[in-house]
């Protein structure tokens, strides 16, 4: 019955306004069954479903396994660091993973910013795509499969479109355990720490390291847990494991650089990084390891001591050791020369074609090639009166702008605070990503309606809803309240590009226009 009638809606719509409204129920009929599937994985939403059908389309897409793709070059030269059979490495885990696994396992607190809608991808109320990979720690530890693992994936996060964000990214999660059951006699599981830590190569970094390695306000020991001299030689092996991939990673940069010809300060002065106190929940004490690099310090990962309490409840009470969190697209942004985290995202053979993965580890630096022009569009508008408290860009609006070590959004802080100021398609996500707005509320045409406040991210989302990688970036370029009636206005700019051909005004003015239209549907603005 309820098929029959929108089946009917879809053979009116189509006669009165074509593909555009049959996509559009098309989605409010995904939307309305309860249920998606996902690579032949069925999963109940509710209200709390908020991925777009844009995202779950590309979960199949998998970069970090395309052979000569650049992230797939980066992920391999960081594993060369970390030999099997110690480290196991796990590239083909589920992005599709509990609340549980994602925030509550790590020991993220109820109210942590990171779990809200607006940051995290719901497919309904327990059940998210994992914002990190961390997420995987717990299980992983408890498989008991090997001392230490990788785990390379893609990664989601609600976020701007710009050069260095997207939704979607990829994340390289590594931990070293030991057990204490297994120390033999006549040694202590420091001394073993201590030994293995020979086996990493030495390397000829300048190391700034000027704090303790724990401290009992800013980074604490575990004292229930760990002696200081544990604490001590798991943080060394940690911190030099991690600067042994700084020392791979930047010494690839470099001989790419210098083999393009240049001879900058980058490449001739010495390789400098220094490490950081930081805060996460499931690791005490914490650290961001940055570099130096063309004038400036970069973030390049998070790591610490695993907190003993996750490891208890992962079933392996008796292991103590480390973990850390590497983002993979800046990795490859530097060591490629990138200059544009959506270029990943690419089939355009033009960018594909000019990567290999070598044996000898040897880097070729991107190429920039034509591209076609940019199609900048305004989109002005007044926020609805009723519109509770539209949040001002400076305030919680304002998207993950700065980076974090990991990849996407900003470094937690020592509060506690979390990251929110902080990358075939699959059969069932059926609906193309470029057609699919979400649907619009039910009651959108009366005059009662209430809207839900207007959020930067809802745009974000809408445009790459509409336009997909067609739409390059999306910036606020003004905002201001009337200044007798307190009413807020803001001005967007969305600028469209098509890599592969220019981009013809009428299309442009299609994709435009939709955006309008369901801007004013979704969140009853009055366009200007
Ligand atoms: N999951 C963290 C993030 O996405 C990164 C991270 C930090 C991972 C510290 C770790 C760690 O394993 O120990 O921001």
């Amino acid at each position: 019955m309820i098929q029959d009638i929108v089946q009917g809606i879809i053979v009116a719509n189509e006669c009165l306004s074509g593909v555009f409204y049959r996509n559009y129920i098309q989605s409010w009929k995904e939307a309305t069954s309860n249920q998606i599937t996902v690579e032949g994985k069925a999963y109940d939403t509710d209200e709390w479903m908020n991925a777009p059908s844009s995202i779950l389309s590309s979960i199949s897409r998998r970069l970090h396994l395309q052979p000569d793709h650049p992230i797939t070059i980066t992920r391999k030269l960081i594993e060369s660091r970390f030999p099997a059979p110690t480290y196991q490495k796990h590239n083909t885990l589920f992005p599709i993973v509990s609340v549980g696994q994602n925030f509550d396992s790590l020991g993220f607190p109820a109210d942590h910013v990171g779990r809200s809608r607006n940051d995290t991808y719901y497919i309904n109320k327990s059940t998210v795509l994992r914002t990190h990979t961390s997420a995987h720690q717990a299980d992983t530890f408890r498989a008991k499969t090997s001392e230490g693992f990788l785990i390379s994936a893609d990664v989601y996060r609600r976020d701007a479109i710009d050069r260095s964000h997207y939704p979607i990214f990829h994340q390289m999660e590594g931990a070293r355990t030991w057990s204490r059951s297994a120390v033999p006699e006549g040694t202590t599981l420091a001394r073993q720490v201590w030994d293995d830590l020979k086996t990493i190569p030495k390397h000829d970094l300048v190391v700034e390291d000027p704090n303790p390695s724990f401290h009992p306000d800013r980074n604490p020991l575990q004292s229930d847990h760990h002696s200081p001299e544990e604490a001590e030689a798991i943080a060394t092996h940690l911190k030099r494991s991690l600067e042994d991939v700084v020392v791979t990673i930047f010494s690839a940069v470099r001989a790419a650089a210098a083999a393009a010809g240049g001879s900058s300060a980058s490449t001739s002065e010495p390789l400098k990084v220094r490490w950081v106190e930081a805060y996460f929940p499931f690791t005490s004490p914490s650290w961001e390891l940055e570099v130096f690099w063309q004038n400036d310090w970069l973030e390049v990962l998070g790591c610490g001591v695993v907190r003993q309490r996750l490891l208890d409840s992962a079933g392996v009470p008796d292991r103590v050791g480390w973990a850390f969190g590497i983002g993979l697209e800046r990795i490859a942004m530097l060591l490629f020369e990138i200059p544009d985290i959506r270029l990943f995202w690419s089939r355009d053979p033009r960018f594909l074609d000019q990567f290999r993965e070598r044996v000898d580890g040897k880097i070729t630096r991107f190429k920039e090639f034509s591209k076609y022009p940019p199609a900048p569009r305004d989109v002005a508008f007044w926020l609805p009166r009723s519109t509770p408290a539209a949040r001002t860009p400076d305030s919680t609006n304002e998207p993950h702008s700065a980076p974090n070590p990991a990849g996407g959004l900003a470094p937690e802080s020592a509060s506690n605070a979390p990251s929110s100021s902080t990358t075939t398609n699959s059969p069932s996500a059926s609906v193309s990503s470029t057609s699919d707005p979400p649907p619009a509320p039910a009651s959108s045409s009366t005059a009662t309606t209430t809207y839900p406040p207007f959020h930067e991210n809802d745009l974000t989302e809408l445009v790459r809803a509409i336009a997909g990688d067609l739409a390059e970036s999306v910036t606020l370029i003004d905002a201001f309240a009337h200044p007798k009636t307190g009413r807020q206005s803001r001005c967007y700019r969305i600028v469209y590009r098509r890599l592969e051909r220019t981009l013809t005004s009428e299309e442009v003015a299609g994709l435009h226009e939709r955006i309008g239209r369901e801007l004013v549907a979704r969140w009853g603005v009055e366009l200007r």
